[in-house]
């Protein structure tokens, strides 16, 4: 496969795709940083608070690392495009722990699967600046996850975990945009992504079941989401293990 580092070696399209790409995932981590840092209001702990302002802080390093390979590629800044693009589609909200909890879980875990398509990405620069990202969405939706089991456990949240449940799940699955598209296709034969997004909302989907199952939550009919889904997308629950959630340990910063 053709790698590509500068806008020299690209033809138009494949400048623009990569040009998209770095605004879309730029937009990505300063809204997380948003949703967060609203959050942070609801943290009902010292040791939470921190936690919080930690989980703020590492968003605001993926918008910066993707921000400097943005002016590195193009010269320009990025964050005025994703001001306005904010604006225009302001990130939701949660507006409790628990429905913070949903987020970290649901919306990091959905950037983290859509992240590892571009692990083997033909342009270079997006390699490097992802490894890290990967490494830390990965410790986010891991404890969220370990967070909305043992939150849900306690029963004090049997009339909204679907709703909220719904909700974050349908921000997670958006993370992966549409799939079947010419553009899927067209990311796909010059190495930028690995496959199409139907596949990835499969493994996200599978990723997600034993906590779906050890919070005796169901998935929602894929009309409800509103989404475009691959039809052939397996969603059962059958012979998944609840244990199997929250697999997850804490970085040793955390463990007070
Ligand atoms: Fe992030
Ligand atoms: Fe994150």
């Amino acid at each position: 496969m053709r790698t590509y580092k500068d806008r020299a070696e690209m033809d138009e399209r494949y400048e623009r795709t990569v040009i998209q790409l770095m605004q879309s995932q730029a937009y990505r981590e300063l809204a997380a940083a948003h949703l967060f840092g609203h959050g942070l209001a609801f943290a009902p702990e010292l040791r939470w608070i921190k936690f919080m302002t930690w989980h703020i802080r590492e968003e605001v390093e993926h918008f910066e690392a993707v921000a400097r390979m943005y002016r590195r590629f193009t010269g320009d800044d990025v964050t005025p495009v994703v001001m306005e693009r904010l604006e225009a589609r302001p990130v939701d909200r949660a507006d409790s722990w628990f429905e913070l909890a949903m987020a970290q879980f649901l919306f990091d875990r959905g950037g983290f699967w859509q992240l590892r398509e571009y692990e083997q990405c033909s342009f270079l620069p997006y390699r490097d600046v992802i490894g890290k990202i990967i490494d830390e969405e990965a410790g986010h939706q891991g404890l969220g996850e370990r967070m909305v089991v043992e939150l849900v456990a306690t029963g004090r949240y049997e009339d909204r975990k679907h709703r909220d449940f719904v909700k974050w799940l349908r921000h997670g699955l958006l993370s992966f945009g549409r799939p079947g598209t010419e553009g899927n296709r067209y990311a796909i034969e010059v190495g930028i992504k690995k496959r199409d997004s139907g596949q990835v909302m499969q493994d996200y989907l599978d990723d997600i079941k034993p906590a779906v199952k050890a919070c005796a939550l169901t998935f929602p009919a894929p009309a409800e989401l509103g989404l475009e889904m691959p039809p052939m997308l397996d969603w059962s629950l059958d012979g998944v293990e609840a244990s199997d959630a929250g697999r997850w340990h804490a970085p040793s910063r955390l463990a007070d």
